[in-house]
């Protein structure tokens, strides 16, 4: 590996410069990665494929100078492995044509071991490695965050049907989150046995919780994770990332979790003050901010960085994934930017 940054940040130790990279940065906003995906079927069958999956990881490390990798796969290929009949329609997102809404259907779910069925994402690792001159992140969804999936069947905006079942019956939310939990620590110890450096876990609904439920059904699983990760890897950092998460970023650091990423919302200096120098930072501009002008863009990039401060453990990336839409000159200018005030700052000291 020849640029350790990344690696460095979240271990908190002195970097020469902010290690950057992008929640979702191969994709649908590069012209390159929309002409490779008209070789799969549709976006499942692309995961499934791992030569094009290494190919959609190098697209964005050959166009900007990005620190890290991540792989290049997606959180729901969890509950497919687990026998759950899953399609990605185009401009509708995720659907499960079979959702689960009792207790009996938790019994369909297959439990013994998934890795087998998940080996296409373990050779995309393994291909991926002596390939890369970064640090190479993998990544799991949370159990929350599936568990919505699961039990809403699609993308939602209200979550009708998982808090129903939560206030009426817990236990089956309960059930599939300690199924899920087990299975996703497999998952990652498996990722980094297959070469990923450091792994983060999205909990992108976690923020649609009461405070009281927050601890319950996402942080208390993710923790299980953690501290089982800890145990099998106790070197490899772990990042995690509840969307809307702000207010418990205390808690978040208390799991054992090395680093937090923020979204935009949170505002990142106050945050830092919170949770001191127990974990590094992730973040945090707005994805949206790159449909700005350029100067907007140097404004808010050079905001984050002012916000963070002098200390090493920050690691700049967005709040949230990039937009499809998102003009990919626009990420040089924000890369550039904070390229640039590193170097200045490495000048005057
Ligand atoms: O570059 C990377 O960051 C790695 C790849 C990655 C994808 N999905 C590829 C993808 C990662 C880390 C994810 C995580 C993911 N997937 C999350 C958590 C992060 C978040 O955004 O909150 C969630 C909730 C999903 C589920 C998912 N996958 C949805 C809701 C959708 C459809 C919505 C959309 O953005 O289109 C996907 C599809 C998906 N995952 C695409 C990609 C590149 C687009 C599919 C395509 O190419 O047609």
């Amino acid at each position: 590996m020849v640029n350790n940054r990344f690696l460095q940040a979240l271990r908190r130790q002195p970097v020469d410069s902010t290690p950057l990279w992008m929640m979702r940065q191969a994709g649908r906003y590069l012209p390159e990665y929309r002409e490779l995906r008209q070789k799969a079927r549709d976006f499942l069958d692309f995961c499934h494929q791992p030569a094009l999956c290494v190919e959609a990881m190098l697209q964005p490390l050959r166009r900007f100078d990005l620190d890290a990798a991540i792989l290049f796969s997606d959180i729901l290929v969890i509950p497919h492995a687990m026998g759950m009949n899953l399609a990605f329609k185009e401009g509708e997102g995720p659907v499960f044509s079979s959702p689960i809404r009792t207790a009996d259907d938790l019994k369909a779910l297959k439990t013994d071991t998934l890795t087998p069925h998940l080996s296409y994402v373990f050779e995309t690792l393994d291909r991926v490695k002596p390939l890369l001159q970064v640090p190479l992140l993998g990544f799991a969804g949370s159990p929350w965050t599936l568990a919505t999936y699961m039990i809403e069947g699609r993308s939602s905006k209200l979550f009708r049907s998982i808090k129903t079942l939560l206030y009426q019956k817990p236990q089956v939310v309960e059930e599939l989150l300690a199924l899920l939990s087990t299975h996703l620590m497999d998952y990652l110890s498996h990722q980094i046995q297959a070469g990923a450096d450091a792994v983060m876990i999205f909990d992108s609904w976690g923020g649609i919780l009461t405070t009281p439920d927050y601890h319950r059904f996402s942080l208390k699983p993710m923790q299980r994770m953690v501290q089982g990760l800890k145990k099998r890897h106790p070197h490899t950092p772990i990042i995690l990332f509840t969307k809307g998460g702000g207010q418990w970023l205390e808690a978040m650091a208390n799991t054992g979790a090395d680093a937090l990423s923020l979204d935009w919302i949170t505002d990142l200096a106050q945050a830092r003050q919170r949770v001191g120098h127990r974990v590094a930072l992730q973040g945090n501009l707005d994805p949206l901010i790159l449909y700005g002008s350029p100067d907007t863009i140097r404004s808010h990039s050079r905001r984050i960085l002012e916000a963070y401060g002098e200390e090493t453990g920050h690691i700049f990336n967005l709040g949230h994934g990039i937009d499809p839409h998102t003009p990919p000159e626009n990420v040089t200018i924000m890369i550039d930017t904070v390229r640039e005030y590193c170097r200045n700052k490495r000048m005057a000291a």
